[in-house]
């Protein structure tokens, strides 16, 4: 691939003898947002705890922009500016919206930033806070305790504070999971948005987000890359298919 923000080779990770990423190879491209689907259990979010460090890999090597980040800490691979949402949200429940996206916006400063700084200082934060809601159509909410927020006006919250500290490669977690169809439209239309100057890593089940937003796609099955390609590519790929059918013959077969 010509220009790949993330690489990863050979990755792999054992869980007591259990495997789940096999050989993982991914190289996702500048400017993409690239999907990683597959079946329950295939490995996907592990594969996001891998590339971020939440969890030590077993064997492999990840690259962010040309760099060997395999033995960074995730603090480290964060201010390197790969950052990941959550599955589960994960905003603090107690603070306002408002207060929650300058969290993300003084972890961006780290140590530079200082609460006795003037009240100026503060002001600005506040400004570009309020700036991060309207992308994602939050101003109206700013003053609202998150936990007080419906759920996809949370999710959008928690994107807003992963926008906050300026990523340039972005890990997005079943960012619609459980939503109304209202909702995922929002979702989806944001992500979108937002992908403008940045690379997108999104695990994601609902197929027609996947077709309508991806330029590219990764199949995972049993930890390893089973299809790779544009949608219309790994659609019509019979195995695609058979492996999320045998899943559901799993599921139709289980007591
Ligand atoms: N900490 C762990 N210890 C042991 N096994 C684990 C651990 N984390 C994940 N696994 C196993 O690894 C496999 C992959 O799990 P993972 O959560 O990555 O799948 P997924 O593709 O994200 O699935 P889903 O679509 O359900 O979110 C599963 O069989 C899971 O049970
Ligand atoms: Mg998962």
């Amino acid at each position: 691939m010509p220009d790949a923000i993330l690489r990863a080779e050979g990755l792999c990770k054992d869980f007591r003898g259990f495997r789940a990423v096999d050989r993982l190879d991914l190289q996702v491209q500048r400017g993409h947002i690239h999907a990683l689907i597959g079946p329950n259990g295939a490995g996907k979010t592990t594969c996001f705890n891998l590339l971020t460090k939440f969890l030590e890999p077993s064997a492999g090597r990840i690259f962010f922009n040309g760099r060997d980040i395999t033995r960074a800490t995730p603090a480290r691979i964060a201010r390197l500016g790969v950052i990941r949402s959550f599955q589960i949200s994960a905003v603090f429940p107690h603070m306002t919206a408002l207060q929650n996206v300058r969290v993300g916006l003084q972890r961006r400063l780290g140590t530079s930033f200082h609460f006795w700084r003037p009240a100026r200082t503060l002001d600005r934060l506040n400004a570009r806070a309020m700036e991060l809601l309207a992308q994602v159509d939050l101003q109206d909410f700013a003053g609202t305790a998150a936990a007080s927020l419906p759920y996809g006006r949370k999710r959008a919250l928690e994107i807003a504070a992963t926008l906050a500290m300026e990523p340039e490669l972005m890990l997005l977690d079943e960012p619609t999971a459980g939503m109304g169809i209202e909702d995922v439209a929002r979702v989806t239309a944001l992500i979108k948005r937002v992908s403008a100057g940045r690379t997108i890593l999104m695990v994601e089940h609902n197929m027609s987000i996947v077709a309508g937003i991806c330029d590219r796609i990764t199949v995972l099955q049993r930890g390893s890359v089973l299809a790779e390609g544009r949608y219309d590519e790994v659609a019509a790929d019979p195995r695609v298919a058979e492996a999320y059918m045998g899943t559901a013959h799993a599921q139709e077969e289980a007591p």
